[in-house]
């Protein structure tokens, strides 16, 4: 086995000491608060890294795309969320699969029940609601959610199993009292309206919410049954700024090389193929696409040696450096930087002590 410092680049690699205590963290916090865990695997797309969720509790999976689910079905996951609305050009797909394992879907719209009442199959149905975030899902204020909820409960084909959201706006810039009622909100938000179709005689199986800052500050989750964080596993800046983890928590970094040196610049590796062009918190010095560690082990990132600017393949630091300089580069946001890798490098300290797959596609 190799070391850190004879690796090829650019390279993703995965700490697997850090992933695991962050997994055991989350599982611990579920298991104290009284939860279900069901994470979001889109995060990381490893097999690898699911398996060991399993193994913690982990009740099921969350996944963002139907390739997901297909990916983590053929590895033995047969209970799986397809946590985002319903694309109706992929019913089929969705029938296919929903006959061999227990596929979970999301619906927010009439026109997305009718096509799953059309295709006369059993299915596992969320009804998914907009608890302040604004992106996807009915207001629970509406008719509409007591109507759907109703029609979805009263389908031959299709069993309800209750309702869905995500804090997405726990993002948003603020202070953690902020994040905290954020987490609050989407918690009472949830639990007010499974009381009020309760009241109305519908049947609510469960109450599903999450994301990584809302569970990083909630410790009271009365009412809720699940929750799915996905980025909890590896962490990155944005959860660093978010006060949801420290940076010696972040799992996976990118390691880069310098390849050309200006007079005040160089360039590495790293660009937008590998980084992504999530520009991150909001910065003073305007956007920063990484940072680059000086002291891995004790977190510690440079303030004045910044990644500027990303092209498809370059990356552009502010600072001159020689050619061959290797650098270690955390990420703005972990899901996109590992949807641009085909593995993870597994490392433990600096050795390298295995390689896993990660599932991206569009199939
Ligand atoms: C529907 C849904 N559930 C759960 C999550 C997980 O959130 P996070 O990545 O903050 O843990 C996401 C993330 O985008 C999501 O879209």
């Amino acid at each position: 086995m190799s070391d850190l410092s004879n690796l090829p680049t650019p390279a993703l690699i995965l700490d697997r000491d850090r992933l695991e205590s962050n997994l055991e963290r989350m599982a611990q916090k579920a298991t104290r608060l009284g939860v279900s865990l069901r994470p979001h695997i889109k995060t990381h797309k490893s097999i690898e890294i699911a398996e060991r969720q399993r193994a913690l509790g982990a009740s099921g999976i969350t996944v963002s795309t139907l390739h997901e689910a297909k990916m983590f079905a053929a590895h033995g996951f047969d209970d799986i969320t397809w946590a985002f609305p319903l694309i109706l050009s992929r019913v089929e797909e969705v029938a296919e699969l929903a006959s061999r394992i227990r596929l979970r879907v999301v619906v927010d719209s009439v026109e997305a029940l009718a096509a799953l009442e059309n295709l006369d199959t059993p299915l596992h149905v969320w009804l998914k609601i907009d608890c302040g975030y604004h992106r996807a899902g009915v207001d629970p204020q509406s008719s509409r959610a007591t109507e759907l909820a109703m029609r979805i409960s009263q389908s031959s084909m299709l069993t309800f199993d209750g309702i869905l959201t995500h804090s997405g706006h726990a993002y948003r810039p603020g202070s953690p009292a902020a994040r905290l009622a954020v987490a609050e909100q989407e918690r009472d938000v949830m639990t007010e309206l499974a009381d009020g179709l309760r009241s109305a005689g519908i049947e609510v199986p469960a109450v599903s919410i999450g994301s990584t800052p809302a569970m990083a500050v909630i410790e009271d989750l009365t009412g809720v049954d699940e929750i799915r964080p996905g980025n909890y596993a590896l962490y990155d800046y944005t959860q660093v700024e978010l006060c949801s983890c420290r940076i010696s928590d972040c799992a996976v970094t990118v390691l880069t090389s310098v390849v050309s040196r200006g007079a005040a610049h160089s360039v590495v590796d790293a660009g937008a193929l590998a980084l992504s062009k999530d520009s991150g918190p909001e910065q003073e010095h305007g956007t920063i696409f990484g940072r680059f560690f000086y002291d891995y082990e004790n977190g510690g990132v440079s303030e004045d040696v910044l990644l500027t600017s990303l092209s498809q393949e370059h990356g552009i630091v502010n600072k001159a450096a020689p050619v061959g300089t290797k650098f270690r580069i955390l990420p703005n946001h972990s899901c996109l930087t590992v949807a641009q890798f085909d593995e993870y490098i597994v490392v433990e300290g600096d050795q390298v002590v295995d390689r896993w797959r990660v599932h991206r596609g569009r199939s």
